[in-house]
């Protein structure tokens, strides 16, 4: 027996979420620059599958489709974002007309189709002169990030609803940085921490740029989940602290409390405490991208893996995995730890926490489940239960007192997964690689009867 449909509050948002590397494809197009995604998806061996970005789901020439598509859903708000390449092919100066054209016809077919635009202006293609000279180690990053955000704004702020400057830029450091097994592919571990200063003063300055030139509605789209310590070991526990220091709090406390968690600040770079004043500038919602809780243990020593990303044995905590379902990426599959995190966020900042929205949530499959069956069609349920159980998860959390306004399904479309390549569908719509041709899942029925419930009630 199916269960009723939850029924959220009047005003309550639905929507999507994708990224520009993960869709566009049309690299060379239009005056586009190279980014260090480029660079580093051609080094052998970095994608799972061998496969290239160069046409992803080719939404460049698609996105009428697509945003046809979310219309159909039902949907509010469409994320998208901006390549910072295609805008300033140099990283800065020279701004490329054709590259604001673009996501200024995107814009205009989204209000069209009814749906809210909004941007991220930052999923990690960083133009490669910025990572030449440097990259997020290099703080003069953050200044040319805060003119790119002006350049943006004063084309978009007139129609784009929601602004996300950077997407989770903890990623960034960690697995771009710190690990290695993102772009640019650099394994600096703890030397790595100037980028995370940096990054959070380049958000700062960007939404100080977006609200010059009249942007609404700024905020964040971060990843925060509940750290579990493996035990009630002391051990354990000061493990699973230092850890999410590091995943959560180095980001959302400088952002909305206005400091760093302890210890952090000292081993910063450049004038921190004022930075720390542009960094909290007041933002008007916090976006949580949710996907699967973490398990931390003490280290023993040895390097642990963290779905396939490895944590070395120097790191001061390691991850355990439990038994239990899994997403297509090995995640463990907790819709509660998305309700507990909405609610230790509520509590963790309080008055200084604007409305939540979860910007992600959502999950791919094991590989190779997802092509159409003999009746052409994509029986994704998997993914509508692990959808239905976290939308679930936010109606439980409002019910407990958190502020969340909104929740944004991780990807309108398949599309290219990072290192996954396209082994991993995160799609509601399936997309034929080698046609480009689009067929909606089952979730995709799932989420526009979801939609529907909500208008049905009003
Ligand atoms: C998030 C990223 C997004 C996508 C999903 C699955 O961490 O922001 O680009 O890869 O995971």
């Amino acid at each position: 027996m199916t269960r009723p449909l939850p029924r959220f509050p009047a005003g309550f948002e639905w929507g999507v979420g994708a990224s520009a590397y993960q869709t566009e494809g049309a690299l060379d197009a239009d005056g586009r620059g190279r980014s260090t995604w480029d660079v580093f998806c051609e080094q052998p061996g970095r994608i799972a599958d061998g496969s290239t970005p160069a046409t992803s789901a080719g939404f460049y020439d698609r996105y009428p489709e697509d945003i046809a598509l979310v219309h159909d859903l039902g949907a509010d708000v469409y994320r998208f974002s901006i390549a910072w390449p295609r805008i300033l092919p140099a990283g800065s100066g020279e701004i490329n007309a054709k590259g604001l054209d673009f996501y200024d016809r995107v814009v205009d077919e989204m209000l069209a189709a009814g749906l809210k635009p909004a941007p991220t202006l930052y999923h990690w293609d960083t133009p490669l002169p910025i990572e030449e000279a440097g990259g997020w180690m290099n703080r003069d990053t953050a200044l040319r990030f805060g003119e790119y955000a002006a350049v943006v704004a004063e084309r978009l702020a007139d129609r784009a609803a929601y602004w996300i400057p950077l997407n989770e830029p903890v990623v960034l450091s960690l697995l771009g940085y710190a690990i290695g097994g993102y772009a640019p592919g650099q394994e600096l571990l703890f030397e790595s921490l100037p980028t995370v200063h940096h990054q959070l003063l380049a958000h700062g300055l960007s939404v100080q740029a977006i609200r010059a030139a009249g942007g609404r509605s700024v905020g964040t789209a971060n990843p925060h989940a509940p750290t579990w310590p493996a035990s009630d070991s002391p051990e354990d526990l000061a493990a699973a602290a230092f850890s999410a220091d590091l995943t959560d709090w180095i980001w959302g406390d400088p952002i909305l409390l206005g400091r760093y968690p302890e210890g952090y600040a000292e081993g910063m770079p450049g004038p921190v405490a004022d930075d720390l004043e542009v960094i909290s500038t007041p933002l008007d919602f916090y976006g949580v991208n949710y996907y699967s809780p973490q398990r931390v243990a003490a280290p023993t020593g040895e390097p642990s893996l963290i779905q396939e990303h490895e944590i070395p044995a120097e790191m001061p905590f390691r991850a355990v995995e439990v038994d239990g379902p899994k997403t297509g990426l090995g995640g463990e599959i907790s819709p509660d730890g998305l309700r507990e995190i909405l609610l230790t966020l509520t509590e963790r900042y309080g008055e200084s926490l604007p409305p939540l929205i979860v910007t992600e949530n959502g999950t791919s499959q094991q590989p190779g489940t997802e092509e159409p069956g003999p009746d052409g069609r994509i029986h994704d349920d998997g993914r509508i239960d692990y959808l239905d159980t976290h939308v679930r998860a936010v109606r439980q959390a409002i019910e407990e007192g958190a502020e969340v306004r909104g929740y944004w399904v991780w990807s309108p479309t398949d599309n290219f997964e990072w290192t996954h390549g396209f082994t991993q569908r995160f799609g509601l719509v399936h997309v034929d690689y080698d046609t480009l041709v689009r067929t909606p899942k089952d979730s995709y029925s799932w989420y526009q009867q979801l939609i529907g419930a909500q208008r049905d009630q009003l």
